[in-house]
């Protein structure tokens, strides 16, 4: 079973956040899938493919707020840097060897994952179909 699970809940119907964030729950699995090896320049890897990705997704949400017009989109901007720099920090402890990637780190990821799709996300893709 994978680590997150694609499913309904997840679906905005805006296929652009969609896909983005298929590709990011698939890159999560896939970290989670290296976890129990020790396979250090693939795990830096992956987790650098992660937070690449995510700041090409949040470009292109915030582009997408600014073109819906999203009443109070500071507030997503927000979550967004703030779990950027969290996560880039774990990667950089990581990276540098000052740690080692835990299945915590991913919990965090991944719950960050479904509350920030289903909170945040899920206002701006009602948004923008709804003045589509
Ligand atoms: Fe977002
Ligand atoms: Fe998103």
């Amino acid at each position: 079973m994978d680590f997150i699970q694609w499913n309904e809940s997840v679906i905005l119907n805006v296929p652009i956040m969609d896909e983005q964030h298929k590709n990011m729950a698939d890159l999560t699995n896939q970290l989670h899938g290296l976890l129990e090896t020790n396979n250090k320049a693939q795990i830096n890897k992956i987790f650098k493919s992660i937070l690449d990705d995510m700041l090409v997704h949040f470009e292109t949400e915030d582009k997408l707020m600014k073109e819906s017009k999203l009443p109070l989109f500071f507030s997503h901007k927000l979550e967004h840097e703030r779990f950027h720099n969290k996560l880039n920090n774990i990667y950089l402890d990581v990276q540098s060897g000052g740690k080692q990637l835990t299945l915590d780190d991913l919990k965090l990821m991944k719950i960050w994952f479904f509350n920030h799709i289903d909170g945040k996300d899920r206002i701006l893709a009602d948004h923008i179909l709804a003045n589509s």
